[in-house]
Parts: structure tokens; C-alpha cells; sequence
């Protein structure tokens, strides 16, 4: 039975976009039936369009700090759609546990550093502040923890002498693009087993 995926943005969503097209490359256990972003003009919503995928925005902004009644209009469109799993990618608006609740078990999400090491936010500069040999990044199931929960999969990458913050991401970024298409392979699956690459 082909898991329906549901994925969200908040910008490019360069993330996404690998996902959709390992989706589409045939023999694969799930397939998208949703790329919705918090920000209308997220650039990520016309690649998806583009490849076929149904589409939402849902502006966070008019709801100012009511998480809670932005999720519940997020939900609409999302419960629509009837997804198996929902895939964080590039999402950058941080959810309540009610909603991590709701799809407890079947939520992923990629973050940019070794996790562990480096919940939240500028990971490469703060790698680079450590004086880090390596970065990287990692695939995990999204608890209501931030950046907490089971690891699902890493891609390690060398930090490089006269490496910046936009250098290393760079570097991340492609791993990235090789890391979340296969571990969502494998958890549509049903297969947790964490995939070192
Ligand atoms: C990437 O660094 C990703 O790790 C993080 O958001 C950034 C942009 O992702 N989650 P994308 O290009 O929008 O997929």
C-alpha cells in the first residue's frame, strides 16, 4: 500500500524538492499528495506545482502568536489529503505538541548538524565556533522536544580550512539531498533501522 506523504516548506524548499523527484523515480513505497508552506510566496510551492503535487499556503502571519489557531487552519488542507507521513523540509515555524501529537510516529524532519549536537538555529556557524572536524546532517521523527527526537538517519561532511558558515552549509546541503530521500524510503517501508551515510 503506497504511504501518501505530505510535505512542508517554509522557502525553497530544495529539500522537497529531492523527495518528489525520488518519489517519482519508480519502485518507491510512497508517493506526495501535498506540498503546503506557511509563507504564500515560498518558492517551493512553483517546483511543486511544477512537478504535479497538489499545493497550500497557509500565511502565518494574520495569527500573529496563536500557534494553536495557525495549526488548525494548517490542518485542513493537511487532514484533506489523508496523509501517512508528514515531512518536515525547510519548515521553519516551530509546532505545538498538540500537532506534533496528532502525527506522533509518522513526522520527519532534516536538520543541519550531527544531532545531538546543535537543537535550533545557525548550526554551521556554531560548528565552526567549535572548531568542529566534521558537520553534517540528520533525519529524525519530530517529537514535541525541538530537533530531539529518534535519529532516522546522518551524512557527515569534513569542516575545510577557510570554511565559512555559507561554505559548510553548502557542503551539508548536498548530503542533505542524499539523506532524507533515502531514509524516507525506508521508514514508507516501515523500516527504522538509522542509515549512517
Ligand atoms: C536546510 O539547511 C535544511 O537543513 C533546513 O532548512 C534549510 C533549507 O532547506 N531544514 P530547503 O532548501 O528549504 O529544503
Amino acid at each position: 500500500m503506497t504511504k501518501r506523504v505530505a510535505i512542508l516548506i517554509s522557502g525553497g524548499g530544495s529539500n522537497m524538492l529531492a523527495l518528489l523527484r525520488d518519489m517519482a523515480s519508480g519502485d518507491h513505497p510512497a508517493s506526495p499528495v501535498l506540498v503546503a508552506s506557511n509563507d504564500p510566496a515560498a518558492a517551493g510551492l512553483a517546483k511543486a506545482a511544477d512537478f504535479g503535487v497538489p499545493v497550500a499556503a497557509v500565511d502565518h502571519r494574520p495569527f500573529g502568536g496563536d500557534r494553536a489557531a495557525f495549526e488548525a487552519a494548517l490542518l485542513e488542507p493537511l487532514l484533506a489529503v489523508r496523509p501517512d507521513i508528514l515531512c518536515l523540509a525547510g519548515f521553519m515555524r516551530v509546532l505545538t505538541p498538540g500537532f506534533v501529537d496528532r502525527f506522533a510516529g509518522r513526522m520527519l524532519n532534516i536538520h543541519p548538524s550531527l544531532l545531538p549536537l546543535y537543537p535550533g538555529l545557525h548550526t554551521h556557524q556554531r560548528a565552526l565556533e567549535a572548531g568542529d572536524a566534521e558537520a553534517g546532517c540528520t533525519v529524525h521523527e519530530v517529537t514535541p522536544v525541538l530537533d530531539d527526537g529518534p535519529i532516522l538517519g546522518q551524512a557527515r561532511v569534513p569542516v575545510l580550512p577557510g570554511d565559512t558558515a555559507d561554505t559548510l552549509a553548502a557542503r551539508v546541503l548536498v548530503q542533505e539531498h542524499r539523506l532524507y530521500p533515502a531514509v524516507l524510503r525506508r521508514f514508507a517501508a516501515g523500516d527504522r533501522t538509522p542509515l549512517f551515510l
